[in-house]
């Protein structure tokens, strides 16, 4: 146990091995931002100094993790590797059905082919990007039922990620029929980063009940998620992080995963579930795209790396060290004056840029404008999550997002606290001229997930 009489919370982990970075010139910058297109996604990841676009996937694994890469059997069916993944990944989430997938996009793939269609309306506290566009591929329509302190970037909430149980109740009673399963998404990426409470779980477990339908986490960030529960949740103190993830997953039928979130993974993910009858038709999609059930898209190595990593992302020191980490960001951005979302969530820090580019219509995209600048200032790759992300529709109009945000998202175990100073430095000054910075017009897009290959120019 840490002696928390310290003040200084460290890394609790020492480095074991290094990846150089390269450093640039604000010309080789500028020349390969206007070859992007402006698109972040589209730059190469050596000409990035401080790679905060993601903590998906570039997270550092363990010695023990690497340990287990080498124990990896890769038998076609019944790997002993995908049965230490089940007990790993069971013994949080007590489902009875644990599918992996190459991903949590696949997972959330296999899940709406079965339950979306025309018609059908899935509920969300926020639907993160890529669960949107599987629900909206497959006809049906997603619905984001944030609380209204999440669309509030300065307001302070403990749980602004919860979701809006009166709305949820009120779309049920008009709906009910046409909705297969509401998810909720902790932490909510979209909104902040922000966790959901386990009183609020509860709640809409007790909706969900109610009118009969299946509630399914997305749990990509459950560990970060347990641990604001533990800290700020009255009751929970006491209570082992594992024991917190149970209880939510207890009040739970169901999850999509991505393990290259907390679980501390290069890539996998899996989906979980109770109902027999719809595991048995989500194994057999996954058989068509994804692989056998015992590796699911996997090599039974990446299998072991999550399972390692299942046990160490719950480990208290590492949590207590990670969510500060990402306060000790938002707190010198706040005290600059950066306006930033808060309390600050688990996994980054988003600056409110519509606030901060405030001469800027949303339709002229301040996120992007902000998170080139930054890119062009030193060498920070950061994420839009507003209007590029989200602002087309379905049907091809285009309206601004609830929030225009730009997301720092912190990969795990990676940077130190000095490329934290540094990127500090950055935004800083960067926000000390944002009121000078062009926004930007879309210069072609494709119809779905537009942020990733839209290419942009700026306003002159
Ligand atoms: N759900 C949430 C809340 C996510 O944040 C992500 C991915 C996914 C599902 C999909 O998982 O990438 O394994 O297919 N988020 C990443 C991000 C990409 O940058 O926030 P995936």
């Amino acid at each position: 146990m840490a002696d928390e009489s310290f003040r200084t919370i460290i890394e609790p982990f020492r480095i074991h091995s290094v990846e150089p970075m390269r450093l640039t010139t604000r010309g080789e910058r500028a020349a390969a931002l206007a070859a992007a297109g402006c698109n972040l996604f589209e730059l190469r990841a050596e000409d990035v100094l401080i790679d905060l676009l993601t903590d998906s996937g570039t997270g550092a694994m363990s010695a023990e993790q690497w340990a287990g890469v080498q124990r990896g059997n890769e038998a076609y069916a019944g790997s002993p590797s995908f049965e230490r993944f089940r007990a790993a990944v069971t013994g949080l989430f007590p489902f009875r059905h644990v599918l992996p997938t190459h991903q949590g996009r696949a997972a959330e793939k296999i899940l709406f082919t079965v339950t979306g269609g025309p018609g059908r309306v899935i509920p969300n506290n926020t639907h993160f990007d890529t669960t949107r566009a599987n629900i909206e591929f497959t006809g049906a329509q997603a619905v984001d039922l944030p609380v209204p302190e999440g669309l509030q970037p300065a307001l302070r909430h403990p749980f602004k990620g919860n979701m809006d149980v009166a709305a949820l109740d009120r779309l049920l009673a008009e709906r009910a029929a046409d909705v297969p399963l509401v998810m909720l998404t902790v932490t909510n990426n979209s909104g902040g980063g922000q966790p959901v409470s386990l009183a609020n779980i509860r709640a809409v477990r007790e909706v969900c009940d109610r009118y009969g339908k299946p509630l399914f986490l997305d749990a990509c960030r459950f560990a970060e998620n347990a641990w604001f529960i533990k800290t700020g949740e009255p009751g929970y103190a006491d209570v082992p992080v594992a024991g917190i993830v149970r209880q939510m997953a207890t009040l739970a039928d169901g999850m999509t995963m991505s393990a290259k979130k907390d679980p501390l993974a290069n890539i996998g993910g899996w989906l979980a579930l109770n109902d027999d009858s719809l595991a048995g038709q989500c194994r057999n999609l996954e058989i068509l795209t994804e692989g056998f059930p015992t590796y699911g898209g996997l090599a039974g190595r990446d299998l072991e790396a999550i399972a390692q990593g299942l046990s160490e992302c719950i480990d208290e020191s590492y949590l207590r060290y990670r969510v500060r980490s990402i306060a000790y960001l938002g707190e010198a951005l706040e005290s600059a004056g950066v306006p930033v979302v808060v309390p600050f969530g688990g996994h980054a820090v988003f600056i409110d840029a519509r606030a901060l580019l405030a001469h800027l219509d949303p339709l002229q995209y301040p996120g992007q404008a902000l998170a080139c600048a930054l890119y062009a200032e030193g060498g920070v790759r950061a994420c839009e999550i507003g209007t590029v992300m989200f602002g087309l529709q379905p049907d091809g109009t285009e309206v601004p997002a609830a929030m225009d945000l730009v997301r720092l998202a912190v990969p795990r175990r990676t940077y130190t606290q000095s490329h934290l100073d540094y990127v500090i430095e950055v935004v800083t000054r960067v926000a000390s001229r944002a009121a000078r910075l062009p926004g930007m017009r879309i210069v072609s897009q494709p119809r779905q997930l537009r942020h990733f290959t839209a290419r942009f120019a700026p306003l002159h």
